[in-house]
């Protein structure tokens, strides 16, 4: 049992070995926010914990009398103009003007396990005894609507996640102007801020401010998550590191226009609000309809940000990730992008695929510029069927060619958009986004798909469909290359217009949901002009993101970091590609780009007939490498060692869930004479188990290492394993040049003969 109700006091206790999530029912109705934390006892009364003050200025319930303002309260899913004057979760637009709503406590349900949310990505439970979710029901008697809030507890880590269903038993119209996903009232503000903020090729670096009294928001109006902000943030103490302290993540389960803010009053209180953006939202319900917002996840730890990730890592990778894939190692890939842009044909390909193969890679990916007249950015998009004169048997054919090599076949759509030099187009103008009278914006040269509309997505299913049943594809990744803009359906009326943004994603899901579900075996590989909707709303459907287009090993290190604060590394589309690099222009060692692209799902992006004999070889090392450790890089537990953003060296590590194996990867950036000696402190291991150290280059050749030098693991997370020459001090082959863009490697295995291990 993890949810207690306190009959007498009106107060819900959610707890498990971790936190303590409790709120009360107040005398007038309204729901409070008393606690959320370290687990702490339950009693039958926590009302003590609500802080009521006559103060000038305030305005109260006449039924709760003077003491008790409701903007001096922690709230539960509040509306604004009854007296909190903080931003409200919920408002809703009346026949006769009015936007206030005052929701009161009607009753509440308590069930084992969780509900999934119709037609919108959530985490789930498999067994009931998982999770226990709380549903209260509340009622706004003066617009008859009811809302019923969802908290979700999970037994083991500290995880809550929340959501809201508004549901109309007006006989007017009503407008949902706004409707988050969650508001989390926190009795004080020192924490700071982490947001992770970006743009294409840069996306996800950390960025870091203290609360202050006042408003500090991330959002997204560009109808994806985007490249410039995600979905998430965490709020930790001052002092809270990596490996210790509190922390609260918040992480938003959406793929669309989006707003997380940290709203700090005069008395320190503060309001977390996530959910979709409000900004050009609105959403008419009649009688009996209903809205469901998506979901929010919030974590808490004490144990600082690496167990804050952890925490998300597990859920995502096994209780958002759904089907075929979730469990399973990721296929070694190489994509033809960056090898040859457009300008291929199928003897072209099947000789990179061929090199391919014999480097031991597993699938080979056709990208963009297959079909149609799509021969450039210019045309084609929309039109889903190969073009003959670059592939004479069509996908059919090219699969069936590319499975003879003995590898599979993965195939780049871009449903969501047209080409206005596209036979969709010119057969249909208005299944694109646009407003009448006015000349819609460009986005590399191609406008976005109508996808509130059911009919467009059904022309797309089939399209897409088709393909998948007359080809053997194993893999699609689905890119989506510009945002939107010129929000206007042609199919609503002007009053459901507010709705569009958000219908479109609805429109995503949908097909997402349809195609996995017809073709379960296939692995769906999410994208956006790189990681423009890296989200976990996403990986509710594609168990991958491409991180980002930038390849560079040197950015790529940065990306993956800040990336690695949310989401797991097996959720991570990682490539060698080519140099100079073909974002930055940057020569980086192949070791290093390898070594780099390892900690994710590891592919290729570059002609490897290009490359000399002696670097081929080196490809079928790394190759084996990965295939051989790809269990434990995907499915280990990840931390992060040393920032990129704040040294010059950085490092992280997985280790395996018993202990026994872990990977350090170590990278600096500029290399400089006379260096200082490094060290990096592990984390994660047994401090009683004793480790083998296998450092750089040897990790590729493990059994002609002749002397392995092992260390406990008290003295690698306590003394630190010393990187300074890039063999773990003596161990181990080679020195470590003092050269820029440099990366090690450090294979840690428990050593068998340890008496330690025994027990
Ligand atoms: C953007 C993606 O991020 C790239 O990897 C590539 O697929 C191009 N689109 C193709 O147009």
């Amino acid at each position: 049992m993890f949810i207690f109700y306190h009959e007498k006091s009106r107060t819900f206790h959610l707890q498990n070995n971790q936190i303590s999530y409790i709120m009360c029912v107040l005398p007038g109705g309204e729901a409070a926010q008393l606690y959320f934390g370290k687990r702490i006892h339950d009693r039958e009364d926590f009302s003590y914990l609500l802080e009521g003050a006559v103060r000038s200025h305030m305005a109260y319930p006449q039924e709760s009398g003077s003491g008790l303002s409701l903007e001096h309260i922690k709230l539960e899913y509040p509306s604004f103009g009854t007296g909190d004057f903080r931003r409200g979760a919920v408002e809703i637009l009346q026949k006769n003007g009015s936007r206030e709503s005052s929701f009161r406590f009607k009753d509440y349900r308590i069930m084992p396990g969780k509900p999934a949310l119709t037609g919108l990505p959530s985490v789930y439970t498999e067994e009931a005894d998982e999770a226990q979710t709380l549903v209260m029901t509340m009622e706004d008697p003066v617009s008859s609507v009811l809302m019923e809030l969802y908290y979700t507890i999970f037994a083991d880590e500290g995880i809550i996640a929340k959501s809201a269903k508004i549901i109309s038993d007006s006989d007017e119209e009503i407008y949902l102007t706004r409707a988050m996903s969650l508001c989390q009232d926190l009795p004080d503000s020192n924490y700071e801020w982490m947001q992770f903020s970006g743009s294409w090729g840069r996306e996800r670096f950390p960025v870091v401010r203290p609360l202050a009294v006042g408003t500090t928001e991330i959002e997204s109006l560009r109808g994806h998550s985007s490249h410039q902000e995600n979905p998430f943030v965490i709020l930790k103490r001052p002092h809270t590191t990596e490996a210790s302290g509190e922390a609260i993540g918040f992480s938003l389960i959406y793929s669309g226009n989006f707003s997380i803010s940290a709203q700090v009053d005069p008395y320190r209180v503060t309001r977390i609000l996530a959910g979709i953006n409000p900004e050009w939202f609105s959403w008419k319900l009649d009688k009996g309809e209903s809205f469901q917002t998506p979901e929010a996840v919030m974590v808490y730890t004490e144990h600082g940000l690496n167990d804050l990730s952890r925490i998300y890592h597990n859920l995502f990778r096994s209780r958002l990730v759904r089907g075929y894939w979730r469990d399973k190692e990721r296929p070694i890939l190489i994509n033809n992008w960056e090898a040859t842009y457009f300008d291929f044909n199928e003897e072209k390909l099947l000789k990179i695929a061929s090199r391919a193969k014999e480097c031991g890679v597993e699938l080979f990916v056709l990208d963009d510029g297959w079909f149609g007249a799509r021969r450039s950015d210019n045309a084609g998009l929309g039109d889903w069927v190969a073009a003959k004169e670059l592939l004479p048997d069509g996908i059919e054919g090219l699969s069936s060619k590319i499975e003879a090599l003995g590898m599979k076949f993965g195939l780049w759509i871009e449903p969501e958009m047209v080409n206005p030099d596209s036979d969709l187009y010119r057969a249909h103008p208005d299944w694109a986004l646009c407003v009448p009278g006015r000349t819609p914006a460009l986005g590399r040269n191609q406008l976005v798909l109508d996808f509130s509309r059911p009919e467009v997505v059904d022309h797309i299913h089939h399209m897409i469909a088709a393909i998948l049943k007359n080809s053997r594809i194993s893999y699609i990744k689905w890119d989506m290359n510009r945002s939107i803009t010129d929000c206007l359906s042609a199919a609503l009326p002007p009053e459901r217009q507010g709705e569009v943004y958000h219908r479109y994603i609805l429109g995503v899901y949908n097909l997402y949901e349809r195609l996995i579900r017809e073709f379960p075996h296939v692995l769906f590989e999410s994208c956006a002009g790189g990681g423009g909707r890296f989200d976990p709303g996403m990986l509710y459907y594609a168990p991958q993101t491409w991180t980002s287009d930038n390849t560079d090993a040197a950015e790529r290190v940065k990306i993956q970091y800040g990336t690695s604060y949310c989401y797991p590394v097996v959720s991570m589309g990682s490539h060698v590609s080519a140099v100079p690099n073909h974002q930055v222009g940057r020569i980086t060692p192949l070791k290093t780009r390898a070594e780099t692209a390892f900690f994710g799902t590891f592919g290729y992006e570059l002609d490897l007939n290009r490359l000399s004999a002696e670097e081929q070889n080196e490809i079928k090392e790394y190759t084996s490498f990965m295939k051989k450790y790809r269990r434990l890089i995907q499915f280990g537990t990840f931390y992060r060692l040393q920032s990129p953003f704040e040294h010059n060296e950085s490092a992280w590590m997985v280790v395996s869930d018993d202990r026994k194996q872990a990977l350090v990867g170590f990278y600096r950036t500029l290399g400089c004479a006379n260096v200082h000696f490094s060290r990096i402190v592990l984390q994660g291991l047994e401090p009683d188990f004793c480790y083998s150290v296998i450092a750089g280059e040897a990790v590729y050749r493990e059994k002609t290492v002749k002397k392995i030098e092992s260390f406990y693991g008290d003295e690698l997370m306590n003394l630190g394993l010393i990187v300074s020459d890039g063999t773990s001090g003596k161990t181990g082959e080679g020195i470590m040049p003092p050269s820029d863009f440099f990366s090690s490697l450090f294979l840690l295995n428990a050593c068998a003969e340890c008496p330690e291990l025994e027990n």
